[in-house]
């Protein structure tokens, strides 16, 4: 061994022994995918994330959110994070459903019907089992939970007021089986697809329609191209924070502390930026030109129809019917 080759032997030994003897990683500067537009739900919950783990790090460690589906489309990140290419990305509950199918029970219609509903389910027992199911089944674990509201159905077409005046409206949905299967259910077969690839979609009209919730729908500027909106209540959205489990397991303890502390505070920020901000964008939305039409009355059938039908195609993907029976007990219906 020559000395320049003992010399960066003896570095690297030090460095190593440094690192064991502290536990600490070197500083990190993660990427963060975002599947939306800045502005939204998921731009609120990524800067209050990076905020908290910067100050949680005392400045050790950063990240940087990548808005827009730049790193891929919502269910790509995912696959990415899983590899350990990805640190980090937000996006919709439906969109990891996929991966993690017994997280499906977030996404059944009809079944969490408040932001009540939603936190008791993701902030207790169903919470913590689906976080481990998804580790198990996804390699991604979710450290944090966003809350959006319901998804409204918006398209350029027509009113939408009843289950009959979907006849005829090209509708895209994720490539989520339970959302396809709640369409269906209501007469229509709709279109699935990447969420990167939704606005366009709407504006060379290959598609109609979509749903999401309103603060997405103003982030993502759609009232550029949609006209209608009909108030449905059909899915709640979540939009958890997840990190690759490879990489999270790679941080030293302390790390890992941090961002599992800034996931839970920014947990705790959405549901009131939700509360805050909701009814204000509504009132934006309207005065761009969007007409909000109620199926207020007309409810019965698209919640008759989609639990009919649906609830019991996904029983077993979601762990069983028991899985279900527990949620509507905790939410105290039957
Ligand atoms: C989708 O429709 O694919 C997602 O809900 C979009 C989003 O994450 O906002």
């Amino acid at each position: 061994m020559n000395r320049m080759t003992k010399l960066v032997s003896m570095f690297y030994f030090t460095a190593c022994l440094l690192l064991l003897t502290t536990g600490e990683a070197s500083a990190k500067r993660f990427k963060i995918a975002v599947g939306d537009a800045a502005g939204g739900t998921q731009d609120a919950l990524g800067k209050k994330f990076v905020e908290l783990l910067t100050a949680k790090s005392g400045g050790k460690h950063s990240a940087k959110l990548f808005h827009n589906g730049q790193l891929g489309s919502e269910q790509d990140t995912v696959n990415d994070a899983a590899l350990g290419t990805l640190d980090f990305s937000i996006l919709a509950i439906n969109n990891i459903t996929p991966f993690s199918p017994t997280v499906g029970v977030f996404t059944l219609p009809y079944v969490i019907l408040s932001l009540d509903d939603a936190i008791k389910l993701t902030q207790g027992d169903v919470g913590k089992e689906l976080i481990d199911n998804t580790i198990r089944d996804a390699k991604v674990r979710i450290v944090g939970w966003a809350y959006s509201g319901f998804r409204v159905l918006t398209n350029s077409k027509k009113p939408i007021k009843t289950v009959a005046d979907l006849e005829g409206v090209v509708v895209r949905v994720p490539k989520n089986e339970i959302m396809l299967d709640t369409y269906k259910s209501w007469g229509i077969n709709a279109t699935p697809m990447a969420w990167s690839e939704t606005f366009t979609a709407l504006q060379q009209k290959v598609v109609d329609g979509q749903d999401n919730p309103y603060i997405t729908v103003h982030a993502m500027k759609f009232y550029e191209v949609q006209k209608y909106v009909t108030n449905l209540r059909y899915l709640f959205s979540i939009e958890p924070l997840i990190v690759s489990e490879s990489i999270f397991q790679g941080l030293d303890e302390k790390t890992q502390k941090a961002i599992l502390e800034a996931g839970k505070e920014t947990t705790d920020y959405s549901a009131q930026y939700l509360r805050d901000s909701e009814a204000a964008i509504k009132q934006d939305l309207v005065a761009k030109g969007m007409q909000i039409d109620n199926p207020a009355d007309n409810e019965k059938e698209f919640i008759d129809r989609a639990t009919k039908v649906v609830w019991p195609k996904f029983y077993e993907s979601i762990g069983g019917k028991q899985k279900l029976d527990n949620v509507l007990k905790i939410l105290g219906r039957s």
